[in-house]
């Protein structure tokens, strides 16, 4: 059994995150970090493996350093931190860490097949459509994709009130066009990535590692 403690487990991936090691047959959900709750990071990471953390961007570089300093391993889903203040702070440290921006697998698999295509077709456009509270745009994810593609696609943001996360990638050439589309109906399309992360985060050659593709195409 992989005992687990989560980060930011009051908090909507936090609490989501949870209920998955809950129902994962190999792992144990040992602890509950959130002021929210009323407990700290150093109240959890005693009976901990694998420390899960969906906090704020100004708090997961220290509670990574913090983990794997005690020697708890770290899967880090928070986004907005700099990586290089990551690789300074967990340098040399007992416990792995392990980051990934995005955890949904169908999303990384959209980006690698979406950098293929560019290749060979003439030309491409990414629409992403994300729920209206999301605050920037582009997203992450549609930035990221931009960068990996052939002849730096244009990005069109769309947010609006029933929407989670999606993306078109949409590629045109002679008489045909080729659509990539990754569709997420709730956050718990997030939760196979983090698992796989929990499950693999012990064994990494390297630490830190982040992007969930280094996962499916090991380094
Ligand atoms: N990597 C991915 O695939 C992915 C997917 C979705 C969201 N995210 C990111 O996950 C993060 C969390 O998103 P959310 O929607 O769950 O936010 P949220 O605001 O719902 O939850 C954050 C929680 O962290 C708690 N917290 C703050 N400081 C803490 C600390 N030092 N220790 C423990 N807990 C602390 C807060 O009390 C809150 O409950 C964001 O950075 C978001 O961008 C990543």
């Amino acid at each position: 059994m992989i005992r687990v403690a989560v980060a930011g487990a009051a908090g909507r991936m936090g609490a989501t995150t949870c209920a998955a090691v809950a129902g994962a047959d190999d792992m144990e959900l040992t602890g509950r970090a959130d002021p929210a709750l009323g407990t700290t990071l150093p109240d959890v990471l005693g009976g901990a493996d694998v420390l899960v953390d969906f906090t704020l961007p100004d708090q997961a570089v220290a509670n990574a350093r913090t983990a794997a300093q005690a020697g708890v391993h770290v899967v880090i889903g928070t986004t907005g931190w700099d990586p290089e203040a990551l690789r300074a702070a967990v340098h040399g440290a007992p416990g792995k860490v392990f980051a990934a921006p995005n955890f949904a697998i169908g999303a990384v698999l959209m980006m690698r097949f979406a950098a293929e295509a560019s290749k060979h077709m003439a030309r491409a456009e990414i629409i992403e459509y994300h729920h209206a509270a999301k605050v920037d745009a582009p997203s992450g994810t549609a930035a990221r994709t931009a960068r990996l593609m052939d002849g730096d696609p244009p990005i069109h943001s769309v947010r609006l009130p029933g929407l989670v996360a999606d993306q078109d990638v949409i590629l045109g050439d002679v008489a045909q066009t080729l659509t990539i589309r990754h569709v997420t109906t709730d956050r718990t399309s997030f939760m196979p990535g983090v698992l796989l992360a929990v499950r693999s985060v012990a064994e990494l050659p390297e630490s830190p590692v982040i992007g969930l593709d280094k996962l499916l195409w090991p380094l």
